[in-house]
Formats: C-alpha cells, sequence, structure tokens
C-alpha cells in the first residue's frame, strides 16, 4: 500500500469518527486512494448505516467488508462523499476519472451534503488539463464526439478496449482550454452523446485531504 494514499486515508478515517452518527449514510468513490479509504473503513463500520458506491469495484470491496452498499434511488441524503481524484488545481477544481467511473462518482458528489476528496502531492497542479480529461460517451456517438472536441482545440484518444460500468466508451482528451473549467465542464456536456465529462468544477470538494506528517 502506497503510504501517502493511507496517510490521506487515515486522516478521512480519523475526520469522519468525530462527525458520523448511526444514521449516516457515505458515499463512496472509486481508485487506489478509496481502496485505502475502504481497507480501513472497519475502524468506522459502526458509526454509520450503509454506503452508496460510484462503481462495481468499490462496491464489491465494500461489501467484502460487510458494508451494505444502497442504490442511490433508495436513499434520501448522503452526509459526505469520500474519493480521489487525478488533478486539483487551487481552486480545488478537480480532474477525475482516471478509472472511467467519474460520471456516476459526479453525481454521488452532487447528491451529497460534503465532499472529502484524498489525494497525494502529485495530484496538485497549478492549472488543470496536463493529465488528459476523461469523457464517457454512449459508443454510437464516439466519433461524433470527437469531431466536435477537435473543433474546440482537443486532441482526443480513444481508450480502446475500455467499457465503463454503464457500457459506455471513455474518451481522452489533451489540448483543451481549462483557464474557466466551469464554462469548459459545461460546453463539454452539451455536445449530444456525452454523458460526463471529469471536470469536477460545480461538484468540487468542500474539503482536500494531502499527506501529512
Ligand atoms: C476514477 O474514475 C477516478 O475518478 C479516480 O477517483 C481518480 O482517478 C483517482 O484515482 P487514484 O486514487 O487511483 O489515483
Amino acid at each position: 500500500m502506497n503510504a501517502s494514499k493511507k496517510n490521506v486515508a487515515l486522516q478521512a478515517i480519523d475526520l469522519l469518527k468525530t462527525k458520523l452518527y448511526p444514521e449516516m449514510i457515505l458515499g463512496i468513490g472509486t481508485g487506489s486512494t478509496v481502496n485505502a479509504f475502504i481497507d480501513n473503513i472497519d475502524q468506522i463500520a459502526n458509526y454509520f448505516s450503509a454506503a452508496v458506491s460510484s462503481s462495481n469495484a468499490s462496491t464489491s470491496l465494500l461489501r467484502d467488508k460487510g458494508i451494505n452498499v444502497l442504490d442511490l434511488n433508495d436513499v434520501n441524503e448522503i452526509h459526505f462523499y469520500i474519493d480521489g481524484a487525478d488533478e486539483v488545481d487551487p481552486n480545488n477544481f478537480l480532474i477525475k476519472g482516471g478509472g472511467g467511473a467519474h460520471s456516476k462518482e459526479k453525481i454521488i458528489a452532487s447528491a451529497s451534503n460534503e465532499f472529502i476528496c484524498l489525494v497525494d502531492e502529485s495530484k496538485r497542479v497549478s492549472e488543470l488539463g496536463s493529465f488528459p480529461l476523461p469523457i464517457e460517451v454512449l459508443p454510437m456517438s464516439r466519433s461524433l464526439v470527437s469531431r466536435t472536441i477537435v473543433s474546440m482545440g482537443g486532441v482526443p484518444i480513444y481508450r480502446n478496449g475500455f467499457i465503463t460500468d454503464h457500457q459506455n466508451h471513455i474518451i481522452d482528451v489533451t489540448g483543451l482550454d481549462f483557464s474557466d473549467p466551469s464554462d469548459l465542464e459545461k460546453k463539454l456536456n452539451a455536445i449530444p452523446g456525452v454523458i460526463d465529462n471529469g471536470v469536477f468544477a460545480r461538484n468540487k470538494p468542500d474539503l482536500v485531504i494531502f499527506p501529512k506528517d
């Protein structure tokens, strides 16, 4: 286990110990940092009621730990959402989706009262955009969306062989203008066939936890 990921995961666990109560619902993201959190979730398993998960992978890990995983449709409120990121800028805007789970992650983040993001120092950037931006698309619209992205100055690469939990495709894009992440997030989501893109501006975290000694 990467020490930085474990460090931020344990900070989040300690923080939640002070905030959780038995009726609470936790939203759980996806990725290796979240896996470190799930590895240690036994410490707070009795402090909350159930989880809503952003991916089949996280659902499986949570169930292995004996955590009750609910469908978002069966939940009225998510108190905290825990997830990692691929890039974090000084405004706490994110790029996510390296694992291809960002659409569901954004839905759960938007449904949560507080988003706590766990990252190591390698994720901190002055401006978003070095990490290729993942865009989930309906398979039939992949080429159409890619052509529109080229017209916006982007360079789309099809994530060949990767299928999301919802049977969709991912295009990873470099070269876009990230000077206004909120505007870019909206513009990309307005392209027909796009499910969601990995810019988290509207649903940015309330708290970002970096490793500490
Ligand atoms: C999953 O699709 C992503 O949004 C992850 O949250 C992000 O890629 C961070 O993953 P790691 O914790 O593995 O770096």
